[in-house]
């Protein structure tokens, strides 16, 4: 009988998703092994406090504190990346790449930044580099994207890719409590980030943004580029008001296409959602992406978006890929990672040109004269005002004013809002949410 090729693969981090790996691997590789045809052994394991209790049992003889030297191994086939961060994630990628190995990574801050620099790494020495889990958590988005819609180009994709900033701004509306607590919550969960400003500072839907405008249209976009507003400031107040106008808030990552004039526009910020669409009712740590294609229409994608095993399931998703392109070569894998499409003549939209519709909460001095005043800068911007909302404050002696506005663009938003600040009357910055009607 023909004898098995023994394929290795070396786990750089051992943290939530690594635990997670390892373990799901243990049960997973007697299948995984009979479905491709070899065998395949975990097979050294790096740190970086080999003393640290948890929750897996790592034979000592496969640990190590230096993730290059699993990067090196001539032994080993297939390095994957879990440890998080720019710096020596981005060093183990390149070396395991340089020596032809394949890569599968979850580190979306790293492909956002490092992307084009490590995709060439790969085609310039025959390797592959791997990323499901770097996008949506536990959804095969990637694959969707690039292989599923294949005959596709794309208008819109817009969806919930932070699952800790979903599952705060769920608790923070179904419990009427403010954000900090949460927030705790959601780190002992494992959801978060291990510097969490990249979660509610809507960094990390950023990168995550950059990795599907790559996907879809073939260009790096940088979080500098783009709007990029997170969830710190939006209170339990901001809920209710939301939801009396029909509306629930989401933090969105928004790409688009103008196929007319090619224009690419990728921002994040938090959004109105109408109660009644899929998205507003996507809640914890799901995530929910909406992609319309020219050819399919619009399809939805909703699963875990955070923490161990719904990450571990696309890891291991991208690990039998890649022992599949190990035993079959390129043709397992016919999208190739390094082929999106054509981006020529594409060019970003410049973000003062965007057009919506705005929610905008002040603090404001309980005082006669005030709404006048506030109603008279936003017509000398040329925003029309929908609706106004007047009501208490926390805040003794001042009133919580909500309005929200009809179309308008970001150039005017911003040019009132630069006013409102400046008045003596309104106390607070003030705070601006999108609206978003996508009619899907
Ligand atoms: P984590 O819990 O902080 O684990 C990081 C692991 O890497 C730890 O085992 C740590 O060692 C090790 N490590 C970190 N820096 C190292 C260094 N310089 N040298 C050697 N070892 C080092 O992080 P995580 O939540 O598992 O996330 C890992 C990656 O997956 C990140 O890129 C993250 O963005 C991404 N991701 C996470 C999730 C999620 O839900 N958590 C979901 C999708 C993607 P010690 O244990 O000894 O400290
Ligand atoms: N911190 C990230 C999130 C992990 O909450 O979505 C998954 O990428």
């Amino acid at each position: 009988m023909k004898s098995r090729r023994t394929l290795n693969i070396g786990l750089c981090g051992l943290g939530t998703v690594g635990q997670g790996v390892w373990k799901h691997f243990g049960r997973f590789r007697a299948d995984l092994e009979a479905r491709l045809g070899a065998r395949i052994v975990l097979r050294r394991v790096s740190v970086r406090d080999p003393r640290k209790a948890r929750g897996v049992r790592v034979p000592a003889s496969k640990l190590t504190t230096d993730p290059l030297s699993i990067a090196n191994d001539p032994q080993i086939h297939i390095v994957c990346e879990l440890m998080g961060g720019t710096g020596t994630a981005r060093q183990v990628t390149l070396q395991a790449l340089a020596r032809g190995k394949i890569v599968v990574s979850a580190n979306k801050a790293l492909i956002c930044v490092h992307g084009a620099e490590i995709l060439a790494a790969a085609r310039r020495h025959g390797g592959h580099f791997l990323f499901e889990a770097s996008v949506a958590g536990g959804i095969p988005l990637i694959k969707a994207v690039r292989e599923g819609l294949v005959a596709n180009r794309f208008p819109r994709i817009y969806g919930i890719l932070n699952g800790t900033c979903n599952y705060i701004l769920t608790k923070m509306e179904e419990l009427d409590t403010p954000y900090a607590s949460v927030l705790r919550e959601a780190k002992r969960l494992g959801y978060a980030e291990k510097q969490e400003s990249l979660d509610v500072q809507g960094w990390d839907t950023a990168h995550k943004a950059s990795i599907l405008a790559w996907l879809a249209h073939g260009v790096w976009v940088r979080p500098e580029q783009m709007i990029v507003e997170g969830i710190e400031r939006i209170t339990p107040a901001d809920f209710r008001n939301a939801a009396s106008l029909g509306y629930g808030i989401k933090l969105l990552a928004i790409i688009t296409r103008d196929f007319a004039t090619n224009e690419i526009g990728v921002r994040v910020h938090p959004t109105l959602l109408p109660q009644e669409t899929v998205l507003a009712r996507v809640s914890g740590v799901f995530n929910a992406i909406s992609v319309t294609g020219d050819v399919v229409g619009t399809t939805v994608y909703i699963g875990r978006g955070a923490g161990q095993d719904a990450t571990a399931s696309a890891v291991m998703s991208d690990l039998a890929d890649a022992v599949a392109l190990l035993l079959h070569g390129k043709g397992a894998h016919f999208m190739g990672e390094d082929r999106p499409p054509a981006a020529k003549g594409t060019r970003l939209a410049p973000p003062e040109r965007i057009r919506g519709r705005y929610y905008v909460r002040l603090t404001v001095a309980d005082q006669p004269g005030v709404l006048a005043r506030v109603a008279t800068i936003m017509a000398r911007n040329r925003m029309s005002i929908a609706s106004v909302i007047q009501g208490p404050s926390e805040r003794a002696g001042l009133a919580s004013l909500v309005l929200t506005t009809h179309e308008s663009d970001e150039r005017s938003m911003r040019g009132a809002l630069r006013a409102l600040t400046a008045l003596a009357s309104v106390r607070e910055a003030p705070l601006l949410l999108r609206i978003g009607d996508f009619g899907d």
